[in-house]
């Protein structure tokens, strides 16, 4: 059963911000298999989304799909390209020809922008099998048949506030968040903007990370060790083993340096091409830095500050730290 607030329970100035009407959503959580308050875990999204998300929730999945759900920003583009490879016999003719987002398509895009070009709802349902879908949603606005079904979750998380800083600078320079970035970690604590709240997110994922068809990396253990997520993932996909020559290219492939080259992959262009009604700035980056701690030199201390107490605020009710989940920053 699927639970919608209506537009007040966000305020004025976040949805203005945001240019749209926003809505929180939540639903009850069916089949999933850990114990939680679903019906009461609010997400934010935009109005749109709210109207059709049942379109999402009922999607028909099929066993072979893999979906890969993340918090925006959390290296959702690193993940996907490193699972279609494993998916489909390492073909780098197809990936250097076809967009990652036509080959593993965004399936919730649709419902955030009015203007967007194509239901991405339908592009997911005809992608070629075995289909590899990315969304941004929490665990229970997921189709739900993902749970039913036992089909294949990957989930990729990363640090609170590198989050906050490339989510902000994404928004902002893309023209779909017109406020500063202040404003925006503000909205962000205050789970107003797209997606949030980050930690329900995030912890519950965690939470499932051991269930047989749950995957879950951090954006930080790919930094520390891409070869390893790289082995776990094929693993968890079922695939041949790589030998040490297809390992080598495809950590190379992978690589940050790599992976913004490669117009295929980095939807910098695509981005600014058909952003024909929203005013994406000239120095509009996908992939800006790509490291773990750019918030040390860009985020003010105070925003440093508030931002650990409030994962503090969150963590401490479960007896669980920032460390349990990343590793050390
Ligand atoms: P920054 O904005 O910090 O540079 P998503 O794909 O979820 O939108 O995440 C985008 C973030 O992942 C960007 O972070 C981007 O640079 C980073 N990223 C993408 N590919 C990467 C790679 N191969 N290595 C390291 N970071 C990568």
């Amino acid at each position: 059963m699927i639970h919608i607030k209506q537009s007040e329970s966000v305020s004025e100035a976040p949805a203005r911000r945001q240019k749209a009407e926003m809505v929180k959503v939540s639903t009850n959580g069916d089949f999933i298999p850990l114990k939680w308050n679903w019906a009461e875990t609010w997400f934010t999204v935009q109005k749109l989304f709210g109207e059709n998300i049942k379109d999402i929730y009922d999607f028909e999945v099929k066993q072979d799909d893999v979906f890969i759900t993340t918090f925006p920003k959390s290296g959702t583009t690193w993940i996907q390209e490193a699972t279609w490879l494993l998916l489909n016999n390492l073909d780098y003719d197809e990936a250097k020809k076809v967009h990652l987002w036509q080959r593993s398509v965004y399936m919730d895009i649709s419902l955030l922008y009015d203007t967007f070009f194509h239901n991405s709802i339908d592009a997911a349902r005809q992608l070629k099998s075995p289909r590899c879908i990315k969304t941004h949603l929490p665990a229970h606005l997921l189709p739900r048949q993902i749970w039913q079904k036992k089909v294949k979750l990957i989930y990729c998380a990363r640090n609170p506030k590198d989050v906050v800083l490339s989510y902000s600078h994404f928004l902002r320079s893309k023209g779909a968040y017109e406020g500063s970035m202040q404003d925006f970690i503000d909205d962000f604590l205050s789970d107003e903007t797209t997606y949030t709240p980050y930690w329900p997110h995030v912890h519950t994922m965690w939470l499932m990370r051991s269930e047989p068809n749950v995957f879950f990396t951090t954006f930080e253990e790919m930094k520390r060790d891409l070869r390893g997520v790289a082995m776990r993932l094929n693993t968890f996909l079922g695939q041949p083993d790589l030998t040490e020559a297809q390992m080598e290219k495809l950590l190379d492939h992978l690589s940050f340096k790599n992976m913004k080259e490669n117009e295929q992959v980095n939807p910098t262009n695509l981005i600014k091409r058909n952003s024909t009604r929203s005013n994406t700035q000239a120095d509009f980056e996908f992939m800006r830095r790509g490291i773990v701690g750019a918030y040390k030199d860009e985020l003010s201390a105070d925003n440093q500050q508030r931002i650990n107490d409030w994962t503090e605020r969150y963590l401490k009710e479960f007896n669980i730290t920032l460390a349990d989940i990343f590793g050390d920053l």
